[in-house]
Parts: C-alpha cells; sequence; structure tokens
C-alpha cells in the first residue's frame, strides 16, 4: 500500500494492519514519509482513534525504532512514569525507596515542558549532578547503588522525537492512542521488566477526567503487557499541586524531607503508592508486605542513603541533603497573604504550573534555561481555614521577571468558600494492575 492508500484508510475508520503501521514508522524515521504526509496521517488518527491492536502495533514499531536498552542489573528492573504534573517530584523520593528494598531503577527521564515540571530539571538544581550518562556508566551506578537517573539517550526511540515535535506543532497530541505509543514506546525500549504508570487527574494533568486517564492507563498497561512487561497504573490527583513546593530545588529540598519523614500527606500518600507498587511488580511481597517495607525504608533512613549515594555517584554535592544552603539561593521573593476569611476551596494547578514558569523554574521553549531557584512554596492548602492577613505562599525568582505583576496574578490561583465547599481528599483515585 502506498502511503497515500494507508493516511485515505485511517481517514475513512480504517483498521491498519501491522505491516501499514511498520511501513510508516520505519519511512517517516528514514525521511521517505515527508512531514506533510505523516500530519496527515496522525490527524486522521486523531479524528477516527485507533483498536488496541493498532495501538499496541504502533507502540511496537515505534519501540523498536532506535536502540532497546537492557541494563545488565542481575535483578528486576522497575521504571516508573508520570503523565507530568505540578509538584510532581514522586520520582525522587519513590525510586530511592524502591532500591533500598531490593528492586533496581534505570530510570530515563525528561525535562519540564510547558506548565509542567521534569525530573531531569530539578536533579540539574543540585550542584554537580549529571544526567548526561553513558549507557556503561548508567549500568555501573545501577549495579553498585539500584538507581540511576540520567536524560533520554539520542538513540533511543527516534520515531517518538519526530512525531512528537510534529505533533506539538499540528495540534494532534491530544490523542489517547498517540500519548499511549509515545510513553509505553520510550519504556519498552529502555528495557524495564516492570513498569509502573503514574497517571494524573485533574485540571493540572494532561488527562482532565477520571474516564480519559481510566482509559490512557488501560491502553498503557495492555501496551506494556502485549511486550512482554508486568505493568500496572496508578490514577492520582492532580487537582491542585503536589505537596507544599513547585520549582526545581525546592522540590529536591521537599523529596529530601520527605524522605527524612517529613512529607505533607498527599505527597507522602502518592509516592508510598508508587514505592509499594514499584516494589510489589518486582515479586518482592504482598501489597501490604510491600508498604510495611517502603514505610521502613523511610523510617530507617535507607532510602535517604540510596539518594545520597545516587548524587555522589553522578558527579553532585551529597553535603545537600543536609545543607540546603549549598543549593543556589533565590534573589528576590515574594510573600502572598489572604485578603479574605474563609476556606480554601481550590488550588488552580495549571496555573500555579504557568505562574512557576513565568518565575523562571521551566521552559516556554525547549532550548530555553531554567532559574534552578525560582518557584512557589505553599504555606495553606485546600480544606485550610484562613484569616484575612494570613500568609498563603512565598514566590521566589533569580530572573528578570516582574515579580509584583505575576504576585498580582498568583492571587487568582486561590478560590475561598466555606467548609462545606471544600472538595473530599482523594489522592489515589485508582490502581489498575496488569500482572
Ligand atoms: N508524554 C509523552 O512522552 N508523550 C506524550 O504523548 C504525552 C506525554
Amino acid at each position: 500500500m502506498t502511503t497515500y492508500e494507508i493516511i485515505a484508510k485511517k481517514k475513512q475508520g480504517g483498521e491498519l494492519s501491522q505491516e501499514e503501521i511498520q511501513q510508516v514508522v520505519d519511512g517517516y524515521v528514514t525521511g521517505d514519509i515527508p512531514d506533510y504526509q505523516m500530519s496527515a496521517l496522525l490527524m486522521a488518527i486523531c479524528l477516527r482513534s485507533m483498536s488496541d491492536r493498532e495501538t499496541a502495533d504502533l507502540t511496537m514499531s515505534m519501540a523498536h525504532s532506535g536502540e532497546m536498552m537492557k541494563p545488565d542489573t542481575g535483578g528486576f528492573n522497575v521504571d516508573k512514569h508520570s503523565t507530568g504534573g505540578v509538584g510532581d517530584k514522586t520520582t525522587l523520593i519513590a525510586a530511592p525507596i524502591a532500591a533500598s528494598c531490593g528492586v533496581y531503577v534505570p530510570k530515563m527521564s525528561g525535562r519540564g515542558l510547558g506548565h509542567t515540571g521534569g525530573t531531569i530539571d530539578k536533579l540539574e538544581s543540585i550542584p554537580g549532578f549529571r544526567t548526561e550518562l553513558s549507557y556503561e556508566r548508567f549500568t555501573d551506578i545501577l549495579r553498585k547503588n539500584g538507581l540511576a537517573v540520567a536524560g533520554q539517550s539520542g538513540s533511543l526511540v527516534p520515531a517518538d522525537k519526530k512525531i512528537y515535535a510534529l505533533r506539538n506543532a499540528t495540534a494532534t497530541v491530544d490523542s489517547i492512542p498517540l500519548i499511549c505509543s509515545s510513553i509505553m514506546s520510550k519504556k519498552i525500549a529502555t528495557g524495564a521488566d516492570g513498569i509502573v504508570l503514574d497517571v494524573k487527574v485533574g485540571d493540572g494533568a494532561f488527562m482532565k477526567t477520571a474516564e480519559d486517564a481510566e482509559k490512557l492507563a488501560e491502553l498503557m498497561v495492555r501496551a506494556g503487557r502485549l511486550a512482554g512487561r508486568k505493568c500496572s497504573a496508578l490514577l492520582t490527583d492532580m487537582s491542585k499541586p503536589l505537596g507544599h513546593s513547585v520549582g526545581n530545588s525546592l522540590e529536591v529540598i521537599e523529596a529530601i524531607e520527605a524522605l527524612k519523614g517529613n512529607a505533607p500527606k498527599d505527597l507522602w500518600e502518592v509516592s508510598l503508592a508508587l514505592a509499594s507498587e514499584m516494589i510489589s511488580i518486582a515479586g518482592l511481597g504482598t501489597a501490604e508486605e510491600c508498604r510495611v517495607m517502603a514505610e521502613k525504608a523511610v523510617a530507617s533512613g535507607k532510602a535517604l542513603e540510596r539518594l545520597s549515594k545516587m548524587i555522589e555517584l553522578q558527579g553532585g554535592d551529597p553535603g545537600v541533603i543536609d545543607d540546603y544552603g549549598l543549593f543556589a539561593s533565590p534573589k528576590k521573593k515574594k510573600e502572598i497573604f489572604a485578603d479574605r476569611d474563609g476556606f480554601i476551596t481550590g488550588i488552580s494547578c495549571e496555573k500555579t504550573g504557568l505562574i512557576s514558569l513565568s518565575l523562571g523554574a521551566g521552559r516556554s521553549k525547549k532550548e530555553d534555561d531554567v532559574d534552578s531557584s525560582a518557584g512557589i512554596v505553599f504555606d495553606r492548602t485546600v480544606g485550610d481555614e484562613v484569616c484575612k492577613g494570613d500568609r498563603l505562599a512565598v514566590l521566589y525568582t533569580s530572573s528578570e521577571c516582574d515579580l509584583e505583576g505575576i504576585a498580582a496574578d498568583f492571587a487568582g490561583v486561590f478560590r475561598f468558600g466555606d467548609k462545606t465547599e471544600c472538595p473530599e481528599e482523594k489522592n489515589i483515585i485508582k490502581i489498575i494492575k496488569g500482572y
């Protein structure tokens, strides 16, 4: 079939064969298929969707478009992936916990883009920390410490790199089969035996409703299973920022505090659930046993030791664990106070992410630099009663931004009302086990 015929078939709602999908992925990576034809096919997929079988075939064709990794640890390798959120530092908490319980965690992470943060930017706020590691060094650190976090290598899933950039420019990002194949092709190519997915739901996430998040989660779990991997997904709340801090070094500090036993409730519940699932998927115990192992790993300080060792092995200064003054300090700060009495009934998550971005904590374009000291620390959260004049949050920045203007805008992230309008806290919405 020609590319033209494949596009026409999908436009009419037809189901593409494995050979047709493979032909398109191969042709696009080699450059034989031009952007305009791939764009037309992506739009047809957006409008007509794909069957589960087509999605699985697309995932596998993309995964095999480049290098396939298989870090040789001699143990069970578990990857964890979040679909992206605001204040989401759970990797920095769950991964050291799982590693200290005997799981190997080879983690390829991304940078923040848009209003969501990325683990690589967070870790790079630690003085000296390197995320560009050769495959040999990555495997060596993994064997020594059970945990390594690196940026995605250029040779991994080139099909996703090209297709994702095209989707970004052609309004074809928000398609569940395309999101599934993009995420799962990368997870499969990194060679994890087990994959734990954190699918975020709410105004700060890609998936705004629990129904869409569940559809995406089930599709990803099935794609993982078809590829022979153990896979599970947690649907977790992203209707307000996770934890108290948003911004790179601020989130690393909050993660360190969590490993010292001082996490806010929402952050702790999500991190504990993810860590327990990572231990459970590795076959190290029942769900309850794994939860107890995770709790003990924090109480004993073993999880914090793993994080400290990882920082050292990746060239960073492990002194940051006990001395937060080693992080770059922000040049300016602005305190935000309540202008009324009442209960906080909501905090806009997407708006918080965008404000953090304008303070310098994120990037609007891929090539922008991030201000590692910038961000927001909330004193109060949803459900809290406040009085006029109480401090709600502090904004930090070292960037040349309009801090007064941003602060005025920030006041709009809070919604106030009476106690009955406060939503019930539900941090873990659902767990989908695919093994
Ligand atoms: N994250 C990805 O890696 N790909 C998508 O399509 C969406 C989120």
